[in-house]
């Protein structure tokens, strides 16, 4: 059986005592509430990560991680933090490849395969994010766009470093809009996105690789996304930021 994760992105949220009574809220909850079925795994700025880490301790299915790590080992590259660094502090995953990183920071797929190599070198899980823009969907090109996305962004890996990784698809049009893509949208690209997998590994890799959704996603549209049978949890961004919203859509899974 693959993982069930409700992974929540932070982005450039919370200043650090607002971002630690924040993540004190959602693990007082999370023990309080969540069966452990699912794994919880908040993404938070840099400055919070090794507090968080710190206070995550002695929970098994809470981790952290970081939105963002640089494709060198180390060196002269002024305001970077690498996949090491992040690793040291305790994180377990980097979010790699998200929307607003290829857009405003102009991450190409060949620049995040590298990143990903990195990440993985350094024991980082990466939850890499593919997605079509408006646009693209508009002129049909939503299949070829995540097809190439995986074939340049992750298809250079071996089987079992591949296996290490989460995916997460989030249509570009659905993220901060409240705009979300239909429970049968999502489905049809998460079927897309695990065969594809198939083909170029096996069957066996595809069914173990869970696969998440990204997008306005809130505790009133997680149950029926996550009922979709290739959708294994969500990247939640403005919901992960209320401890109440969070926690009851980890609760999909209980
Ligand atoms: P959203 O963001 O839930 O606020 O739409 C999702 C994301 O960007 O990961």
């Amino acid at each position: 059986m693959r993982k069930k994760i409700v992974a929540g992105n932070w982005k450039m949220n919370l200043d650090y005592n607002e971002g630690l009574s924040l993540f004190s809220e959602i693990i007082n909850m999370f023990k309080d509430e969540a069966t452990g079925k699912q794994q919880a795994v908040i993404c938070s700025p840099f400055i919070h990560l090794h507090s968080l880490a710190q206070m995550a301790r002695g929970y098994n299915n809470v981790a952290v991680g970081a939105q963002n790590a640089h494709q060198a080992e180390s060196g002269a590259y002024t305001g970077e933090t690498s996949a090491k660094m992040i690793k040291s502090v305790g994180a377990a995953y980097v979010i790699l490849g998200h929307s607003e990183r290829r857009q405003y920071f102009g991450e190409s797929n060949e620049l995040l395969a590298k990143k990903t190599d990195t990440a993985l070198k350094n024991d980082l899980k990466p939850i890499f994010c593919i997605g079509e823009t408006l646009q693209e969907r508009e002129a049909n090109q939503h299949f070829d766009i995540i097809k190439s996305q995986l074939a340049e962004g992750v298809f250079h890996l071996a089987e079992t470093e591949f296996a290490k990784l989460v995916i997460a698809y989030e249509p570009v049009w659905a993220i901060g809009t409240g705009v979300t893509a239909s429970s049968e949208q999502a489905q049809e690209i998460h079927a897309f996105i695990r065969k594809e997998i198939a083909a170029k590994y096996n069957q066996q890799v595809a069914d173990s690789t869970t696969i998440l959704y990204g997008g306005s996603c809130n505790p009133k549209n997680a149950p029926e996304l996550f009922a979709q049978p290739d959708i294994d949890g969500g990247l939640i961004g403005g919901a992960s930021l209320k401890s109440r919203d969070f926690i009851d859509i980890v609760k999909v899974f209980n």
